[in-house]
């Protein structure tokens, strides 16, 4: 088959290599990032795409969602996608795939190694180690016990129930909020009719909800006031769901014990009031980091692929 007959795939960012090895033999694939003039590469070349292949970091925008006339999927790497516009998909007809679940056990690691961290300190023991600092000194990196403590998640789905569930390994209780409480979850998980509520009774609040504007800011000043001088907050999820200077006023007052953090409101911009404080372990969006659920989730976004211009279903379906 010539090149020309694949379909096009308009790439929204660069994919991970071996991901895109694995396609380019079957589809014609634009690499968007590297195209200078992109109305005039889409006049010549925008009536042979009917794909864009996408992640949760890349997105696709209602302009280039619009500007393709033959766009049948937006086709996405990763569980979240608040940054495809979802309106412009569903108004123009176009499926978007993601893929959910095969990360879930993934992320919900990454979250009690933060969890961990700043409770035991790990990071600045190791910063202090580094620095020639032993032997100690006094009660300097005594941290926190997770036994016995109550762990409140902000979202109880794939990753959250995953991550009660290691919590609990660590003797911890579990309280959650989600929309509406869950009848097919333990029953010892208490629910909590507001975020709010839920900090309230939390030594750690860990987020694992959706990103986009339905949760912008909703961990905010009064949020993280209710949370305490002893509790921690620990972000897995996306960082506009948190008002991050409201995070930063907390941390350097010391209304909040510690943060850790995998996502940034402005990503991969981190505000250096964040790395300037001890108390935050900071990660660079690594929550599905690990060879084995990338090697998932590429399998699982090819397969969405191949079924979509194969026999035009998806396998995981956002809309
Ligand atoms: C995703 O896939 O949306 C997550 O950000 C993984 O960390």
């Amino acid at each position: 088959m010539s090149q020309q007959s694949l379909p096009g795939l308009w790439m929204a960012g660069p994919l991970a290599p071996d991901l895109v090895a694995r396609i380019e033999p079957q589809y014609q694939i634009h690499r968007g990032w590297e195209i200078k003039d992109v109305p005039a590469y889409l006049r010549e070349h925008g009536a042979g795409i009917r794909g864009i292949a996408t992640s949760g970091r890349f997105g696709a925008r209602r302009d280039l969602i619009e500007s393709l006339p033959a766009l049948e999927a937006i086709i996405s790497y990763g569980v979240g996608y608040d940054p495809i516009d979802i309106d412009a998909a569903r108004e123009r007809g176009v499926v978007v795939s993601n893929t959910p679940g095969v990360l879930d056990a993934c992320v919900a690691d990454t979250a009690l190694a933060l969890l961990l961290s700043v409770s035991r300190r790990i990071c600045e023991a190791d910063r202090y180690v580094r620095g020639g600092h032993w032997p100690l000194k006094g009660n300097f990196a005594l941290g926190h016990s997770m036994k016995g403590k109550r762990c409140g998640i902000v979202g109880l789905g794939g990753i959250g129930l995953q991550i009660a569930s290691r919590a609990e390994a660590f003797g911890m209780t579990i309280s959650y909020h989600n929309r509406r409480a869950r009848n097919d979850v333990p029953a010892r998980y208490d629910y909590a009719a507001s975020v709010p509520d839920l900090a309230r009774d939390s030594d750690y609040l860990v987020l694992a909800i959706p990103g986009g504007n339905a949760t912008k800011h909703l961990v905010n000043a009064e949020v993280l006031q209710a949370l305490g001088a002893d509790g921690y907050l620990i972000n897995v999820a996306r960082g506009t769901v948190v008002d991050e200077q409201a995070l930063i006023q907390a941390l350097q007052a010391g209304t909040i014990a510690g943060a850790g953090l995998d996502v940034f409101e402005h990503e991969p911009e981190v505000p250096a009031a964040l790395r300037e404080l001890d108390q935050v372990v900071l990660l660079p969006h690594i929550g599905s980091g690990t060879h084995e659920t990338r090697q998932a989730m590429a399998d699982l976004f090819i397969e969405n692929l191949h079924a979509w211009f194969g026999e035009k279903r998806l396998v995981t379906q956002v809309v």
